[in-house]
């Protein structure tokens, strides 16, 4: 199985890049479910249910989100309505919407998507190694046929350590929230492929997808300065494709995929990828 999971989409150019490749990373890339993060797709700051259409339109399978879930709070009267628009797991019990689905492909085959959230530099909440602790217990691999976390969270120590953590027992756990990718994509001993951050989709130009010149004053000054507002320019889709063994659901290859705008390009060539360890 091919699963590519698309970084946090920043506003309407992060939303354009999306619209124009994924049709195309779907079919030349043969992917069986896209996954996107797209808790900064309205203006920067939090979804909502026009942009969830508009993201399914283009071929996404999957929301993911974090701590700007709510920014845009109509998407809280919308949320239950819609299991393929995630939210945390490890929100506090009675939150709405859902920390996870179950979603069938049109060959009838299961994938386990999750998105939890890290702590670390972030706000309180609820334990998200107990959470994935149990969710993956109670839906293991073989069970389903393969199972993605995106794990939503600023420290990398926190996110190397929820890699170590679901290894052997989940297909895919990728980091989002720093909107920078890391080099450190792999995949770990037993089998999960692992990456610390998979990047945004947006403009590099900027302080992690929002206009320099407000970001920068911002430490330049002890004062709030002026809103953040999404810097205009060309988007760059960041994302990681991953192979998965059918049989196992662990990892065969990992890739990042990174398209457009001010970072080097790179396109997965799947002959070329990382073999799994053996
Ligand atoms: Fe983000
Ligand atoms: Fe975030």
């Amino acid at each position: 199985m091919r699963l590519l999971l698309c970084g946090d989409v920043v506003g309407r150019n992060g939303r354009d890049v999306v619209v124009e490749h994924v049709p195309r990373l779907r079919r030349e890339l043969a992917l069986d479910l896209v996954v996107v993060n797209g808790e900064n797709a309205a203006h920067g700051f939090g979804i909502t249910d026009k942009i969830c259409a508009e993201l399914y339109g283009c071929g996404v399978d999957v929301i993911t989100t974090g701590n700007h879930v709510w920014d845009r709070r109509e998407i809280i009267a919308y949320i239950d309505g819609d299991p393929r628009l995630l939210r945390p797991i490890n929100f506090p019990p009675g939150t709405p919407g859902r920390g996870f689905g179950i979603f069938r492909l049109a060959d009838g085959r299961a994938v386990l998507v999750v998105n939890a959230m890290a702590r670390l530099f972030m706000d309180a909440i609820d334990d998200p190694f107990a959470a994935l602790d149990r969710l993956l217990t109670e839906h293991p691999l073989g069970a389903v046929a393969a199972a993605i976390v995106d794990f939503h969270g600023e420290a990398t120590s926190e996110k190397t350590s929820m890699g170590h953590f679901c290894d052997g027992r989940a297909s895919m756990v990728v980091g989002t929230h720093s909107h920078v990718p890391t080099a450190d994509y792999r995949i770990l001993e037993k089998g999960t492929a692992y990456m610390t951050d998979v990047g945004m989709c947006g403009n590099y130009d900027s302080v992690i997808g929002m206009r320099k010149e407000n970001s920068v004053q911002r430490f330049v000054r002890k004062m709030p300065g002026d809103r953040l507002e999404v810097a205009d320019g060309p988007a760059t889709l960041c994302a990681v494709v991953v192979e998965t063994d059918d049989a196992s659901g662990l990892a065969r290859a990992i890739a990042p995929v990174r398209i457009g705008g001010k970072l080097a390009p790179h396109w997965p060539d799947f002959a070329r990828l990382m073999p799994a360890a053996t």
